[in-house]
């Protein structure tokens, strides 16, 4: 009988292509805080927390809140008993504060399962709140070695390269996820998809890859073909529509501002804001009466569907703040679950507005 081997024979060029990425990996892979490298498999808690927080977000970003969290609640079950508002404050600067409600609906639902813990399958990772197909296929492959096929906005563009795919994005998603699967080894699979972010985000990146690095330039067809900083072909985005809006900043002479509560549901539920007039329909009147006064500029803010435009508008009042208001000190408003478009609303009211030494004192030290 021959020796047993440790890894798959490479038989294919595939598995070449493979076998070369993972030892480019173990030597130039990134040192992330919800890694874990030599072999060991990372831990469920942070391969999830992790993934959700990258949606969207870039790595630089996510680090400190994801340390933040774990030294707050180190595992799920801590997550799931916090209250949802400290979550939600916890979270605030990440955007897209779905997301963060999601999150300690999952955890309540892993806290609920037999053992308390992550299911280590795909298909059970993907009936939980907020996880979606390449999250699943993410924690499965990392956290529990699944051989699942992750794709994500990097790895498409690696892999358009590969294997010089001129089919646009997002028909050529399908494709892409084919190759995906057939690349993806049996050992590891975690350690590869890793890999191929860390590539896409090190150095095949969008407008000037250093093919030089690149462990896979040998097996690459676009580079071969010259045509890698064309790929991948994206059809043409549809534009966002533009919204508009007024908010409106009150502040009063002790240095406090008027914020209220979002609904539960929908944009931004649940998380304060000041007062505003929405942006789904014309500019209503303003919240209640005050000598209301329009600032220079405009705040914009990117949502994923569309753009919004916000005039903002400030008074100072005084006395009991006006239903459904409170009153925030303004150096105590950055611990609130404001979310960034009003941090920016606010920023623009304290820069614009001509509100003396106090706010400025306030605005420095918020
Ligand atoms: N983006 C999403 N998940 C990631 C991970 N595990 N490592 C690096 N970048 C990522």
């Amino acid at each position: 009988m021959p020796a047993k081997r440790k890894t798959a024979p490479l038989d294919r060029p595939q598995e070449h292509a493979t076998r070369d990425l993972l030892a480019w990996y173990d030597a130039h892979g990134r040192t992330l805080p919800w890694r874990s490298k030599g072999g060991a498999r990372a831990d469920p808690y942070h391969v999830w927390l992790s993934e959700i927080m990258l949606q969207q977000t870039t790595v630089a970003a996510v680090i400190p809140y994801f340390q933040a969290f774990l030294a707050r609640w180190p595992d799920v079950g801590a997550l799931a008993q916090a209250p949802l508002e400290q979550v939600l404050s916890a979270w605030a600067g990440l955007g897209y504060y779905a997301r963060a409600r999601n999150l300690h609906a999952c955890a309540l639902a892993v806290s609920a399962l037999p053992g308390g813990t992550f299911p280590d399958t795909e298909e059970a990772l993907r009936a939980l709140p907020g996880i979606g197909p390449y999250t699943a296929a993410a924690i499965a492959a990392i956290a529990f070695g699944r051989r699942s096929a992750v794709v994500d906005g990097n790895i498409e563009r690696v892999i358009a390269r590969l294997f010089a795919i001129e089919t646009p994005l997002p028909q050529a998603k399908p494709e892409i996820k084919a190759h995906v699967a057939e690349l993806t080894p049996e050992d590891r699979p975690g350690d590869f998809a890793q890999a191929m972010m860390d590539l896409g985000a090190t150095v095949c990146n969008p407008r000037s890859p250093a093919c030089q690095a690149c462990p896979w330039t040998g097996y690459c067809v676009a580079r071969a073909k010259g045509m890698h900083t064309e790929l991948p072909i994206k059809a043409p985005k549809r534009a966002r529509p533009l919204k508009r809006g007024l908010a409106y900043v009150a502040l009063s002479p002790e240095g406090r501002v008027l914020l209220r509560t979002r609904p539960p549901k929908g944009l931004l539920g649940g998380m304060d804001e000041v007062p505003n007039s929405g942006w789904e329909k014309d500019a209503a009147a303003a919240p209640f009466p005050a000598q209301w006064q329009k600032l220079p500029g405009l705040v914009r803010h990117a949502f994923t569907h569309f753009e919004l435009e916000l005039e903002v508008w400030t008074a100072r009042i005084e006395g009991p703040a006006p239903a459904p208001c409170r009153w925030v000190a303004l150096e105590e408003a950055g611990a609130h679950a404001l979310p960034n478009l009003f941090r920016k609303v606010l920023d623009h009211a304290l820069n614009q507005g001509n509100w003396g030494p106090l706010f400025a004192a306030a605005r420095d030290r918020g």
